[in-house]
């Protein structure tokens, strides 16, 4: 999922201890492909080329498939989804078989008349990223120009048509000064819910993280502005909030869990327990294109087994109090910091790195080093002077 939204935020949930039951929603990634080129993308460094995409008649099949063994939501997400024109198609059929249909979108390549047309397709739900409150850094982080503006206008055009809105925040240290407005944002587009989602590093955010990294100043203020927030506006917009880890005691629980309640499709069809998943090149994942089902996969894959529950964890983890919470945090982090995807993750204040990355962070934010190295197809374009 493109920079759009590390975190669901799923209306629905699993229910306890249903840890490995077909996961109720899944992320379908339809491209890699997107006219934005953000700095902190959560698609792998090496994109899927549109070569290698599922062709229409197979991503319908695994939309029947989704619904025959249990899927209840589907989030439509890339990369950019609308650059596939068979997306109303895809969206068509995931209303047939019954699926709630939600669109992760950057918004940029919608017009009024398709989204007239993926509403009379049925979809539910429509998420827009935000990379800022004004244009200028907006258009600067997503190295689109004009690109906040038209996003203005295809979320008035999602209200317009009664769909339900939700503004994805990403966060960093470049943009974190205007959370409050973004928030304002958000209400006066008549969103009903913002997610609030500090960058996390790996992938294409990992190689950015000197200019995206916050001071430990900004991820207070960022704490407090949500918890205002959250008490003005109850009953207005609903506020997710992801926190930076880098600065935690306590890893989140990635992703609920590895494989515990989530999976998404890669646009090869490669079946994922996260965005990020593809980061650890130790694993190797099942396609849908191979001989065996999806369900096939979720439960039997090597990958998908190969950190569930905390049979697989080694100490500290194995003995802790809390590994049943955060099921170990995120494995992606773990991987890209220590290099053994086994490793705590270092968010960990348990991890003997845990210091080390604090003071990496406190450090580079102070650094102030601010030029991107924009997402694309060629491994990444550094921002130019002045731009
Ligand atoms: Fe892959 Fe956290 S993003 S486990």
């Amino acid at each position: 999922m493109d920079d759009h939204a590390p975190s669901l935020g799923t209306p629905l949930g699993p229910a306890a201890g249903e840890t490995h039951a077909i996961p109720l929603a899944v992320l379908a990634e339809l491209t890699h492909r997107c006219p934005l080129q953000c700095p902190y993308c959560s698609n792998p460094v090496a994109l899927d080329p549109s070569s290698r995409e599922l062709t229409t008649k197979e991503w319908l099949r695994v939309i029947d498939e989704l619904a025959e063994i249990g899927v209840l939501q589907i989030h439509f997400s890339g990369g950019e989804p609308a650059a596939r024109k068979d997306l109303e198609q895809l969206v068509a059929r995931a209303n047939q078989v019954g699926l709630y249909t939600n669109l992760i979108t950057s918004a940029v390549m919608l017009t009024r008349p398709r989204l007239q047309a993926l509403a009379d397709a049925g979809l539910n739900h429509v998420q827009i990223s935000f990379q800022g409150a004004e244009p200028g850094i907006a258009d600067r982080v997503g190295g689109y120009k004009g690109g906040h503006a038209r996003k203005l206008e295809v979320a008035a055009w999602v209200r317009e048509l009664d769909l339900p809105l939700t503004v994805n925040a990403v966060m960093h240290r470049q943009n974190l000064d205007q959370l409050p407005a973004m928030i304002d944002m958000a209400v006066k587009l008549g969103a009903g819910r913002i997610e609030v989602a500090n960058v996390q590093y790996y992938g294409w955010a990992l190689k950015n993280r000197r200019a995206l990294m916050p001071t430990p100043e900004q991820v207070d203020d960022c704490l407090r502005v949500v918890e205002e927030a959250r008490e003005r506006l109850h009953g207005v917009l609903e506020i997710d909030h992801v926190l930076p880890d880098y600065y935690a005691d306590r890893p989140k629980a990635c992703m609920g869990g590895w494989a515990r309640q989530f999976f998404n499709i890669s646009p090869q069809g490669k079946v994922l327990p996260c965005h990020a998943a593809e980061t650890i090149t130790t694993l190797n994942f099942e396609s849908v294109r191979g001989n065996r089902s999806i369900a096939e996969i979720w439960h039997g894959s090597e990958a998908m087994n190969a950190f569930r529950g905390t049979g697989w964890m080694q100490e500290p983890c194995r003995s802790c109090a809390h590994k049943d919470e955060d099921f170990g945090g995120c494995r992606c982090q773990a991987f890209a910091l220590t290099g053994d995807a086994h490793a705590t993750d270092p968010a960990c204040a348990f991890s003997p790195l845990h210091a080390e990355l604090f003071t990496v962070a406190a450090t580079e934010a102070a650094e102030e080093a601010d030029r991107f190295t924009y997402r694309n197809f060629s491994g990444g374009t550094v921002e130019k002077d002045g731009a």
